[in-house]
């Protein structure tokens, strides 16, 4: 049936709820709604406050997921709502196009004041992948060189120069060909970094400082020595920190860990509190004067809505919570508990092969037992579909537990948290409990564990074709 719409949002919000999954079904992703099915997480989510989401019947469920990573301050916060509300009550002059505005410029210069000396300028942009992108336009036309090199396993968007730099076949395939000049080398080897930057063609080196997917922390020194490989050879050094900035790992950029001192810093996610979409990338004058180098030049990137005073609004008021709750040092001391309270299970059990983490940017890896029944149910399950063991761990923490969380990439049994920075003592206590008591009864009870496996990998499976 067709509707015109004169319904009022509050009207849309209370008299259609719970048509989500079947108009998801017709007009959006019919394949995601049967995952959801599939794992039993077709819920209704009617609200979202700090670090929890809400269902249709009122239960809290601890939101590991944190949108992707967007939801640092928490959700809903309502500095960040107010600055909204407040925009929208001054009627800016917003997106004069042939024109500057307030709110975007003093967003760059708090972004700059907290961020090293080595960028100096803010290109903005409306998501991650956007700012990565003009990375790599700003990188090419600064350096006049072609080639941009990038990690294994580097996740930076899923727009086509982004994913001309992804590390990962499972989101590149079908989608070529690619930008040309774009090649991987891999975390952490600098012997083949130094090979490719050789021929001195490279523009870019882009990198997260610690890879999403999977959660990946850096070798020792790799980072730094990437970075002087890069300025020796005349390549920009980009740190994506779309994930790991504004706090994330314990430190307002990831790269402050390292004293890292790149030519370009992507951001996304968390700045604006989640709340509005936003990118942004702080570029050295170097390479910014050599790319808008003329008056003809001054629109050569660009974006409509990059730089909108809501977004600088809710970015603003980020950085003020972020301050104000201390929410830096937070995650800092937050996710040393948490390791402390998780890193002893990979002596507890034999499945855990490694849980790691850096502030609340945190992941636990699962592996196979030696022998026995329980080594040929992990392969009877992880011949259904690699990856699928850790469905057993995340679908008891969601029903069980009420605790939302999922793997942290495709094929890899690697379970992933990015909270709120506000998440309370209490929660992570009975996050570390949940898992224990979760892994515990996989390797008690893996008949039954490998039934459901079965069920879910069967219908994995039918998704996949
Ligand atoms: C490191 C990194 N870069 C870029 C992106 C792309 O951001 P977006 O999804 O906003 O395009 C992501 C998204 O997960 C990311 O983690």
């Amino acid at each position: 049936m067709s509707r015109r719409n004169t319904a009022r949002v509050a009207d849309i919000l209370s008299s259609r709820s719970g048509e989500e999954m079947s108009l998801n079904e017709r007009f959006l992703n019919p394949q995601m709604g049967r995952i959801l099915r599939t794992l039993g997480f077709d819920k209704v989510w009617k609200g979202g406050e700090g670090a929890h989401l809400i269902d249709s019947d009122g239960e809290r469920y601890l939101d590991l997921f944190g949108g992707y990573g967007v939801f640092a301050i928490g959700r809903n916060h309502p500095e960040a709502i107010a600055a909204i509300e407040e925009v929208m009550q001054a009627r800016t002059g917003n997106l004069p196009q042939l024109g500057v505005t307030l709110l975007s410029g003093v967003l760059a210069e708090q972004l700059l004041e907290r961020s090293p000396a080595s960028v100096g300028a803010m290109v903005p942009a409306n998501t991650g992948t956007e700012a990565v992108e003009a990375a790599i336009k700003i990188a090419r036309a600064a350096t006049g060189r072609p080639r941009v090199l990038y990690a294994e396993h580097a996740f930076h968007g899923l727009t086509l120069g982004s994913l001309s730099i992804n590390g990962n076949d499972e989101f590149r395939a079908g989608f070529g060909p690619f930008l040309p000049g774009c090649d991987p080398v891999a975390f952490g080897d600098l012997g083949g970094l130094e090979r490719q930057l050789a021929a001195g063609d490279v523009a870019a080196l882009v990198l997260e400082p610690i890879q999403g997917k999977g959660v990946n922390l850096p070798p020792d020194g790799y980072l730094q020595c990437a970075q002087k490989l890069c300025r020796d050879a005349g390549t920009l050094f980009v740190c994506d920190e779309v994930q790991t900035g504004i706090g994330r790992t314990g430190r307002f950029l990831a790269l402050e860990h390292w004293s890292l001192e790149p030519d370009m810093i992507c951001l996304s996610k968390a700045l604006s509190g989640g709340l509005v979409p936003i990118g942004a990338v702080l570029v050295s004058r170097a390479a910014f004067d050599g790319v808008f180098d003329g008056m003809e030049r001054a629109v050569r990137h660009g974006s409509t809505f990059g730089g909108n005073d809501l977004a600088a609004a809710a970015a603003l008021a980020t950085l003020r919570v972020l301050d104000g709750e201390q929410l830096v040092a937070r995650a800092k001391s937050s996710g040393e508990l948490l390791l402390e309270l998780t890193a002893p299970l990979t002596e507890r059990f034999e499945i855990v092969r490694e849980v790691r983490g850096l502030g609340l940017m945190w992941a636990i890896e699962f592996g196979p037992p030696a022998g026995g029944a329980g080594r040929r149910l992990w392969e009877t399950v992880e011949r259904r579909q690699p990856g699928l063991f850790s469905q057993l761990i995340t679908v008891p923490l969601f029903h069980d537990h009420r605790i939302f969380c999922q793997v942290a990439g495709h094929h890899m049994n690697v379970i992933k948290a990015l909270p709120a920075l506000t998440i309370e003592e209490d929660e992570i206590r009975r996050f570390a409990a949940a898992l224990e008591e979760t892994i515990a009864a996989a390797e008690r009870y893996p008949a039954a564990l490998a039934r459901f496996g079965f069920r879910t990998g069967l219908r994995m499976a039918g998704l996949r074709r």
